[in-house]
């Protein structure tokens, strides 16, 4: 490089002249890596294509699926949980290898929120701590369901969770969802020609369309799941979100036979990127997914769970909730407003319960030029292609996630996609 000189039989010494160092740019010093691309040996590509780019484009503005507003996460409260762990003497004991089904005191401080919340009455010994609602429902269907088995999932539904079935194994069974949810008269006809392993519901509000599950539907899901001996697997992660007076019970609070298995989640009511989720089930399913975690994660974050208990144990997270309930309601609501006045007869809408999004159905328009239009515009939006499973029947409709835009951005992003409705 131009800093020492060779003398033949003399030596190696410092250059007379020395070189002028310029700093290089990064493009010119591109370092060439030799690995490979692609793997010598076959890999099979075995996920179905389900992509979220939009989600991706922060610096937009976007109609995401529905997720919190992360401005209202109330990281300085568990910032202040955390700042206890620097005492040493106290946190030593958090430090080493723990228990694989999650904190002791999280999942004391859960049952009693699972209780007073929706009348669940579990103990922690039915509790597993898990990485979101998502890593729950991998290690439910890994436990529960073999290759070639039959899994029943609503359609349109959640494909985050079907891929999830897919992987363990199942043959998947699409059921209509209506206005009352699952039609479950058609689970029935299922349960007559195959037999059902396992069945995929969200009563609360039905991913994608938001819809409840009916009181009469549920009375008959569970008595079929008693007759038919299948697992229902209710995936209730926004039940801490409801605007009308009083949500209905979760299945699982009536369930006496054994037969529901019930997912939840905080990562709703913190942040997405804080993971803690849950799932509750009878003790011997719980001992086998705890075992099968720890195959993949020997255990949770200790610290966090340590910090969720306390933040559950002095009321923060109730707190927390009621706070953001107001501010979603009133979000939900003016979305209501704005899509009644600025799109009136173009986009058609119930108004969701709960939940962070509603679903806008757009009659003959396609929701795909109309997303394609707003991207133009820079509002971001799904296309309508993510919740069905099977393309053709699929309704031009897609979520408006409302929760994460305040009431500039609202009026901004309902004004770019009449525009983009207008240019369709
Ligand atoms: C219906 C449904 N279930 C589960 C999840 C996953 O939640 P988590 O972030 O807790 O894994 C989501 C994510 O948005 C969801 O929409």
């Amino acid at each position: 490089m131009g800093w020492a000189e060779a003398f033949p039989r003399k030596g190696l010494f410092v250059a007379t002249k020395l070189p002028v160092a310029r700093p290089r740019s990064v493009a010119a010093t591109k370092t060439a890596f030799t690995y490979p691309a692609e793997t010598a040996f076959a890999v099979d590509k075995r996920q179905y294509l389900f992509d979220h780019a939009y989600i991706a484009r922060r610096e937009t503005l976007v109609f995401n699926d529905g997720f919190p507003d992360t401005r209202l996460a109330p990281i300085d409260l568990l910032i202040r949980e955390y700042r206890r762990f620097g005492n040493y003497r106290f946190t030593a004991k958090f430090l080493s290898y723990g228990p694989v089904q999650g904190s002791e005191n999280l999942r004391n401080e859960l049952a009693r929120f699972l209780n007073h919340s929706r009348g669940l009455q579990v103990s922690p010994a039915n509790i597993l701590i898990t990485k979101g609602a998502q890593m729950a429902m991998y290690l439910a269907s890994q436990i529960l369901v073999r290759k070639g088995e039959e899994v029943a999932v609503g359609e349109p539904g959640y494909l985050g969770a079907s891929e999830v079935f897919r992987a363990a194994g199942a043959n998947l069974n699409f059921i209509p969802v209506d206005k009352d949810g699952m039609d479950i008269d058609a689970v029935e006809q299922l349960c007559k020609k195959k037999k059902l392993r396992m069945l995929y519901v969200i009563p609360h509000h039905h991913m994608p369309t938001t819809v409840t599950l009916s009181a009469a539907r549920r009375q008959q899901l569970l008595e079929l799941a008693k007759k038919y001996q299948f697992a229902v697997v209710e995936d209730d992660y926004d039940f801490d979100f409801h605007y009308a007076s009083s949500p209905i019970m979760p299945l699982v609070s009536v369930d006496t036979c054994g037969n529901v298995i019930y997912v939840g989640s905080f990562c709703k009511t913190i942040a997405p990127a804080i993971r803690i989720g849950f799932l509750v089930a009878p003790v011997n399913l719980i001992e086998q997914a705890t075992w099968l975690r720890k195959l993949v994660d020997r255990q949770g974050e200790q610290l966090m769970e340590e910090a969720m208990a306390n933040l559950l144990r002095n009321g923060d997270i109730d707190r927390h909730l009621k706070k953001a309930n107001k501010i979603y309601h009133e979000r939900r609501d003016l979305l209501c407003t704005l899509l009644r006045k600025e799109l009136k007869g173009v986009a058609e809408f119930d108004i969701p319960a709960g939940g962070f999004s509603l679903w806008a159905t757009f009659g003959d328009r396609n929701v795909k030029t109309i997303a394609a239009g707003a991207q133009k515009l820079g509002l971001g939006m799904a296309d309508g292609d993510d919740y069905w499973h099977q393309k053709p029947g699929r309704v031009n409709g897609v979520r408006l996630g409302f929760a994460s835009l305040n009431e500039k951005e609202m009026v901004e992003a309902v004004g770019l996609l009449k525009k983009a409705v207008e240019g369709a």
